[in-house]
């Protein structure tokens, strides 16, 4: 079983490939110094990223099998994307019109649609992000695998459970060739597309070894997905050249003084700066924020969503703040699951076409936020591929989901989950206009 489908190349234009989908026309972005392609290749694309060639006949059996599946699970997905407009106050409904229209909301617009409390005009919120989800990318969606490779942090946010003054936490790091064997064997396995690679700021990884790591692993077929934290554009600048091609940096909060409270140490601008470092060199970006941070207000949530759409990320990633024992924030309160959920649908209505994750730290605020984020506008999952005795040590919060599942499993539930909605676990990019 392979979880991602080829797509038949059918025009170039400079950097940038059109593929056929099944019948629908996407674009995504080549990668010709990596691998040269022509139109009439197959190819596995990710998040919109060209991943590699497949040849011929085999692309042609796996499009075999997935042809039969893929139209039922679109009817699936369609019925499920039907708005059930009634519920809605005249004025919300009167906001969400311009989300048919294909207007830009305005901040104050996007405040009155997060200030929404009552179920049953939520449940109309989410259905209308869910369904500019669908008209966006189609039941198409992507799975990440993800290698927490290093649970040593130099950094010490205060939110943080892995952070460096952290006691009693038994630490680890994995060696190159132990974190690439990790890899083959998921891919080999589970077909992953795009591999994460996430650590905390561990400087015992030096350029050379990071650099080592992305190649090989690049050379095995996949895209490469950094998450290394504040390292210097340097360092990035040359694993771009080995090869990675995105890179995932949360920015946390945008309320510069919540900010410096809970990273000591750094500035929002240093890091700001960084990502958008990170998008001129040519890494697709994930980012995002943490939702629910003590102190934080409706108003910084929405303006958290508007620097996210202002990075011109490909990825939304965000998850709920959730409290751990040990770190200098382990009273404070945790966040609620419809604060997350309305993130997750008001990202949707004001970046259509982004990717949204829905993350592990959502998982773990209860078992069926998952499912709901998905049918909140999310389109986006990670499939946690760390080996089982190191998962509860990348312990950055407390009671982490998945933490005893093994990959096999995980992976059967997220593509039953996948299934039950109708979506198709791949992702191709965005649907060609
Ligand atoms: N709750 C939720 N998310 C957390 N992260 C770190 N600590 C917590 C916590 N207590 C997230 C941060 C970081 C990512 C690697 O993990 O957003 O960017
Ligand atoms: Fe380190 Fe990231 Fe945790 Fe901060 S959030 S302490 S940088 S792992």
């Amino acid at each position: 079983m392979c979880y991602a489908i080829p797509a038949l190349l059918i025009a170039i234009e400079g950097n940038i490939g059109i593929v056929d989908y099944f019948g629908e026309k996407r674009k995504i972005l080549l990668d010709l110094e990596f691998e040269p392609v022509k139109v009439g290749d197959y190819i596995y694309a990710q998040g919109g990223v060209f991943v590699r060639k497949i040849a011929p006949k085999e692309a042609e059996e796996i499009l075999a099998h997935w042809r039969n599946v893929f139209f039922e699970l679109k009817k699936t997905d369609e019925a499920l994307s039907r708005i059930d407009q009634d519920k809605l106050s005249s004025n919300a409904l009167a906001i969400l019109q311009k989300v048919n229209l294909q207007k830009t909301l305005k901040k104050s617009e996007l405040l009155e649609l997060f200030k929404l409390k009552a179920p049953e005009e939520l449940s109309v919120l989410y259905e209308i992000a869910n369904n500019v989800r669908q008209r966006e990318h189609g039941n198409a969606s992507c799975i990440h695998g993800i290698i927490e490779f290093s649970n040593y942090c130099s950094q010490n946010c205060c939110y943080c459970g892995i952070r460096a003054d952290r006691v009693g936490l038994t630490r680890y790091r994995l060696e190159i060739e132990e974190i690439l064997a990790i890899a083959k064997n998921a891919i080999d396995k589970y077909g992953f597309k795009a591999i994460v690679l996430q650590s905390g700021e561990d400087y015992w990884y030096d350029d050379a070894k990071l650099e080592k790591l992305v190649r090989n692993l690049r050379k095995m077929g996949v895209l490469v997905f950094v998450s290394l934290g504040l390292r210097s554009e340097e360092t990035y600048r040359k694993l771009y050249k080995a090869g990675a091609r995105a890179a995932l940096m949360r920015f946390e909060t945008s309320n510069e003084e919540i900010f410096s409270r809970i990273r000591p140490g750094t500035t929002l601008k240093d890091r700001l700066k960084l990502i958008r470092s990170l998008k001129d060199m040519g890494y697709v970006i994930a980012t995002g924020f943490l939702v629910g941070l003590p102190g934080e207000t409706d108003e910084d949530i929405v303006n958290n969503i508007l620097l996210t759409k202002s990075l011109g990320p490909d990825m939304y990633s965000f998850g709920p703040f959730l409290p751990t024992i040990g770190t200098p924030m382990e009273k404070a309160e945790r966040a609620s699951k419809e604060l997350i959920l309305k993130t997750i649908a008001i990202s949707r209505l004001v970046d259509y076409g982004s990717n949204i994750l829905v993350t592990t730290a959502l998982e773990t605020l209860d078992k069926e936020a998952k499912r709901e984020g998905l049918l909140a506008g999310a389109n986006s999952m990670m499939i946690n591929i760390t080996p089982e005795k190191y998962r509860s040590l990348y312990a950055i919060y407390d009671n982490r989901a998945s933490i005893d599942t093994v990959v096999s499993k995980a992976v059967q539930e997220t593509v039953d989950l996948l299934y039950s909605l109708g979506r198709a676990p791949t992702d191709l990019g965005f649907i060609s206009g």
